[in-house]
């Protein structure tokens, strides 16, 4: 048995009695913080929490760690809902291309991006690609990030998403990371198939699909439903094969065009809809009443120079928001959701409440781990983190491009 003890916590972030499973409209602004706290962890669990006054002292010292937390906050781990963090290697070779003029739409025309990338997996074995992601998982970690989620999509034939597919599950299986496997065999259509959509698409309902179910290697499906690449009733045609087998939706939409994927999505209960970096009015109507959650990723805007999601409005609309990484080697090389908390600030406009509300409770939800993660709360998982001493909460926002966490705990055990 492992037992931790922090106290004199200048703020304990995200600590929630409520039953609230996610956060929508003004209810974003409002982050629970106890000051002059104390946290009890045993093994994985929250055992206890509340301020130093609350604290009955301790009765039982054996192998109990007590760390003094004076000047220091502790929150939940971010959960990052949207990754793509298994692939085989980077690509300056685009990032170089862009900065020369070329858009991340005309290099992927060109037979780069997507299908570049399923180029390069497809050399690499299982094994390579497992330990390559398994390192990346802990570098982010030490940013603060305790739970993942992690698609396919670099596979694009039956043999590469399967592999992708089962390196997420050995991810699951032998790390302490919380993390779901969403199948996006619907990324690009590769090359042999760019004039026979329908081949493609039979292909993943007759032989992907199949095998994902039996060996239960997937908890979403995903589709990058977007001008040149899916159309919103191929989209249709897939999510209903995927919802049939148990596969939620949660998909990318509306990253450089309005096709009507969100109202899809919407009709098929889709668990969230990813970018958004284009809204439009109708959009946020079929929004309103469901739990779906609109999930921006201001990373891929930061780094590809397109426009930001438009938190505010969805807000202003008593909408969710939820902000995630996008973690990709094309358009977000970064799953650090320290800098992410930065954009929504900086970007989006979001006040610090909003963003750690937005990367916390409302990423646990939009993947489905609420129940488990997303804030302090008694008997979930013991993943936290603790940070440097700051001077306010907001230190974390502000200063962008610095890590502020100090120490990091993934389903008790630390990272
Ligand atoms: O979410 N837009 C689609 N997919 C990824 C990018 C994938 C890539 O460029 O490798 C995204 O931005
Ligand atoms: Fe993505």
């Amino acid at each position: 048995m492992s037992k931790l003890l922090i106290k004199n916590i200048k703020g304990l972030v995200q600590a929630d009695r409520s039953t609230l499973t996610y956060k929508k409209g003004k209810q974003m602004d409002e982050l629970p913080i106890i000051e002059n706290a104390f946290l009890a962890i045993e093994d994985n669990e929250i055992l206890a929490f509340g301020t130093m006054e609350e604290w009955g002292g301790i009765t039982d010292w054996r192998d109990l760690e007590v760390i003094d937390a004076d000047g220091k906050y502790v929150l939940p781990t971010f959960c990052d809902s949207h990754t793509h963090a298994v692939f085989a290697t980077t690509r300056e070779e685009e990032f170089v291309d862009r900065i020369k003029g070329l858009s991340y739409e005309e290099i992927a025309l060109k037979g780069g991006g997507i299908l570049n990338s399923a180029r390069k997996l497809q050399q690499m074995s299982e094994d390579e690609l497992f330990e390559g992601a398994k390192e990346r998982l802990y570098q982010l970690a030490k940013y603060g990030t305790g739970a993942f989620e992690i698609k396919s999509g670099y596979g694009l034939s039956v043999e590469g998403e399967l592999k992708m597919l089962r390196v997420i599950k050995r991810l699951k299986e032998t790390t302490p990371f919380a993390i779901k496997a969403t199948f996006l065999g619907a990324h690009a259509f590769p090359t042999e198939y760019k004039s026979n959509h329908e081949g493609y698409i039979d292909l993943i309902l007759n032989e992907m699909l199949p095998a994902i179910e039996s060996e239960k290697l997937a908890d979403y499906i995903d589709c990058f439903c977007e001008r040149n690449y899916f159309s919103v009733e191929e989209m249709e045609k897939l999510l209903n094969a995927g919802q049939s087998i148990g596969l939620i939706p949660k998909v990318h939409v509306n990253q450089f065009s309005v096709m009507g994927g969100i109202a899809s999505a919407v009709k098929f209960n889709a668990r969230s809809v990813d970018h958004l970096e284009e809204l439009a009015d109708e959009d946020v109507k079929v929004l309103k009443g469901t739990n779906c959650i609109p999930t921006l990723l201001p990373g891929c805007s930061f780094f590809l120079g397109i426009p930001y999601g438009q938190a505010r409005k969805l807000i202003e609309n008593d909408l969710p928001v939820a902000l995630a990484s996008d973690f990709n080697p094309g358009s977000a090389p970064s799953g650090n959701m320290q800098f992410v908390n930065s954009l929504g600030c900086t970007k989006l406009k979001m006040t610090p409440n909003e963003a750690i509300n937005a990367t916390t409770i409302n990423t646990a939800f939009a993947m489905g781990i609420e129940k488990t993660h997303g804030s302090i709360s008694l008997g979930k998982s013991a993943s936290i983190m603790l940070t440097s001493s700051l001077n306010s909460l907001a230190q974390i926002h502000y200063s962008f491009g610095e890590n502020n966490v100090e120490r990091v705990w993934v389903n008790g055990v630390e990272i």
